[in-house]
């Protein structure tokens, strides 16, 4: 099985999870996209459903095919999000971001009563961190911001370069008009310091560590998919 064969296989367990009349976080990224194009399927049999974007991208995917979509604003509290992720560990912690959504993933993430991580087996790892975390930062400052994200992870004993993130040859810019910088640590041990730490940086807008938010992950491999549930 291929790669986008297994993630459109969680992404058909994940739509069994959808009653019909709910209120739907829906996340970004080639995982999400492939739960959207079911989810349409589903939509144009009559399912009712109230969708909520992650992101741009995602609400144009949702506006071609024909998925009803609501705002934050209009609908802030959301039944379920269904969502990709970069890494997730045993526990369910995860970084995300690497499509550039991360502000509204976990602003949607934690509107909604629930959380479905969707993504094949190569997303699973025993500690975060091979992913370089996505830090979403103001443009305002970026060296000061950066500066204080190096002295965080010195204090935590990680290191590695921050690297802003470019889109032809100029800085990625977020659907919230942020930078976002991509940083190397490698290995996070301790992934809520690390959140905290974040925190109290000015700069940081938000960051790709979504600790608490996630109640089940839909893994596929080539051996089936299973649901991981979080024991927290
Ligand atoms: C988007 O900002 C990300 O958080 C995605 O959810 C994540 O990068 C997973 O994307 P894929 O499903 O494309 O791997």
């Amino acid at each position: 099985m291929d790669a986008r064969a297994l993630k459109i296989e969680a992404a058909r367990v994940a739509l069994g999870y959808v009653e019909d009349g709910a209120r739907l976080g829906i996340g970004t990224g080639s995982t999400a996209e492939e739960f959207v194009r079911l989810l349409a399927e589903k939509v144009a049999g009559g399912l009712k459903v109230i969708g909520v974007p992650t992101s741009e991208r995602t609400a144009a995917l949702c506006v071609e095919l024909g998925v009803p979509l609501s705002t934050l604003d209009e609908t802030p509290e959301l039944d379920l999000t269904i969502d990709g992720a970069d890494e997730i560990d045993p526990q369910l912690s995860l970084i995300k971001g690497g499509g550039g959504a991360l502000l509204r993933e976990k602003i949607v993430a934690a509107a909604s009563s629930k959380m479905i991580v969707i993504a094949d087996q190569s997303k699973m790892v025993e500690t975060l961190g091979k992913f370089p975390l996505p830090i979403e930062v103001n443009k305002f400052g970026l060296k000061a911001t950066e500066l204080a994200i190096a002295a965080v992870a010195t204090e935590l004993g990680l290191s590695g370069p921050l690297t802003l993130r470019m889109t032809n040859g100029t800085p990625f810019v977020t659907d919230g008009g942020h930078f976002i910088l991509d940083a190397s640590f490698g290995r996070i041990p301790d992934p809520r310091a690390l959140s905290n730490g974040l925190f109290a940086v000015p700069g940081v807008v938000e960051h790709g560590l979504f600790l608490g938010l996630a109640q089940a992950a839909i893994i596929a491999s080539a051996d089936g998919v299973r649901t991981v549930h979080a024991t927290r």
